[in-house]
């Protein structure tokens, strides 16, 4: 027998505004991410139009994706700008040595980072090499892209096709985790090293402003917050929260797919832990920072598994199933929950590494269950966040213990409230009772299995279906098969 939840949405107090970039991507220079991913080289024999492969790019244009975070990651801090610009042909060839100690030709460099945010309408945020260069070719990397004057660095630009500059760079995140691979400094370094290339990384004359990223926390590093929150300064723009799911430990972190109902639960409560780790960042920041002004960027999240057995190693290819569907949701209602801090997420990564809304093996493509979700919340950018109450039995599986449905309700910018309803129940279904009256329709996404997921040969196994509520005893309710995720729009009576 179904579960008897029942949900009450408050209108009465409505949260800040779920910024679009929430839902923003990662895409770093990384395995197959770009190279293969979206990028193939005019040349190449798969679909694309100036080197930017068609499937992927129509794909990607559908999710409305808000912002684009290049070009890593750990990358980020062993790059020089300089080597991905100018005719491809003259470009130094590097080894990544974060990432598979593969060597790439820097075809895809900053003209073609721009241009492809550019033409998916995403904002772009460029993270900075803090770690191995200095200030000084930083402050050029953003004239180069911002400067409408007749500097060199402009001519360069021109001379390299690009006439106008760039209106879209909208985040410069000033390195990444530079507590770690960035160069594996304190907090107290980092700060001052933020502050010193803030004060000479700036838009050039007449260019739209950017927010300045620090390079913030992973997990619960929060003494790492209170120091950036202490010191960081005027230039404070935002700092960055890096947060994996991972269901075992680095060693051994189990299987994308083939888990047991055990890794299921343990992966979902490990998702929902970022929740207590965002309200207690949030805390510290509250008490440097009461008005709100600094804000809390997730720019990496996601799931993390043990790569898949044959790909290449280093480049982090996993497969993507109901599971990663489910931590996609659960993350995202978190995110809505915290739209006083949270302006901005990134989940890793946009295609082909870690939990990636699309794979690709050669000319093929597969949408993931995760693009499935982040095409289904489309709705919740720019959406005004409700909160909303469950009540109803937990979903218990040996030690984890968790609340079984998750709801999200929002008032579209179209006026329409929207609901997301997320069951974690691998097993049971659930009916859920609203204190509202009306119709609702939308899409739900749900599989035979835990791990049902789309291969190259079976790329429509599982993807969204057409879903609605209904009017019983005078309430508007759902019934949510287990392990499902749905958003309907409400059409209230
Ligand atoms: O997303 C993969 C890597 O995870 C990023 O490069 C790094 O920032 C993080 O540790």
């Amino acid at each position: 027998t179904p579960a008897q939840v029942s949900v009450s949405i408050d209108t009465s107090h409505p949260g800040d505004v779920i910024q679009p970039a929430v839902e923003g991507q990662f895409a770093e220079n990384l395995g197959r991410g770009l190279y293969q991913g979206i990028w193939v080289g005019p040349g190449s024999s798969i679909p694309n139009t100036d080197g930017y492969r068609n499937d992927v790019m129509a794909a990607l244009k559908k999710l409305h994706v808000p912002v684009i975070r290049w070009p890593g990651g750990c990358f980020a801090d062993t790059y020089d700008w300089r080597d991905g610009i100018g005719p491809a042909a003259k470009r130094p060839r590097r080894i990544n040595g974060n990432w598979g100690g593969v060597t790439d030709d820097n075809s895809f460099g900053t003209n073609e980072f721009m241009n492809y945010s550019e033409r998916l309408g995403a904002d772009a945020y460029v993270s900075l090499n803090l770690g191995s260069l200095p200030a000084h070719t930083s402050a050029q990397w953003v004239e180069y892209m911002t400067s409408d004057s007749d500097s060199t660095l402009a001519q360069e630009r021109r001379a390299n096709g690009r006439d106008k500059p760039w209106k879209n760079l909208k985040y410069v995140g000033f390195g990444n985790e530079l507590w770690g691979c960035g160069g594996d400094m304190n907090a107290t370094y980092a700060t001052e090293l933020f502050k010193r290339y803030a004060a000479f990384v700036n838009p050039a004359p007449g260019a739209p402003s950017f927010v300045k990223v620090a390079s913030g926390p992973h997990d619960t590093q929060y003494d790492w917050t209170e120091t950036l929150m202490k010191n960081g300064g005027k230039q404070l723009g935002a700092i960055s929260l890096h947060y994996y799911t991972i269901p075992g430990d680095w060693e051994h972190k189990g299987s994308a797919t083939g888990f047991t109902r055990q890794e299921w639960a343990t992966t979902l409560s490990k998702a929902r832990a970022i929740d207590g780790m965002i309200a207690r960042h949030s805390a510290i920041m509250d008490k440097y920072d009461p008005d709100k002004k600094v804000a809390l960027y997730v720019d990496e999240w996601g799931t993390w598994y043990d790569q898949e057995p044959g790909s290449h190693p280093g480049f982090l290819y996993q497969q993507n199933t109901l599971r990663d569907a489910e931590v996609a949701a659960l993350t995202l209602n978190i995110f809505f929950r915290h739209t006083d801090r949270v302006k901005l997420a990134a989940i890793a990564q946009m295609v082909n590494v870690l939990q990636a809304m699309i794979l690709t093996k050669g000319d093929k493509m597969l949408l993931t269950p995760t693009y499935d979700v982040f095409h289904m919340y489309i709705p919740f950018q720019g959406a005004t966040p409700y909160p909303a109450s469950v009540s109803g039995p937990e979903y218990k599986q040996g030690d984890v213990d968790l609340p079984m449905v998750d709801v999200s309700a929002a008032k579209g910018t179209d006026g329409k409230l929207y609901l997301s309803l997320v069951n974690l129940d691998p097993d049971r279904a659930a009916h859920v009772v609203t204190g509202l009256k009306g119709a609702a329709t939308g899409q739900i996404l749900t599989g035979p299995k835990m791990d049902t997921h789309n291969t190259f040969n079976a790329p429509n196994t599982i993807h969204p279906m057409a879903y609605s509520g209904k009017m019983s005893g005078g309430k508007l309710s759902f019934d949510l098969p287990a392990k499902s995720v749905a958003v309907v729009a409400v059409t209230q009576q």
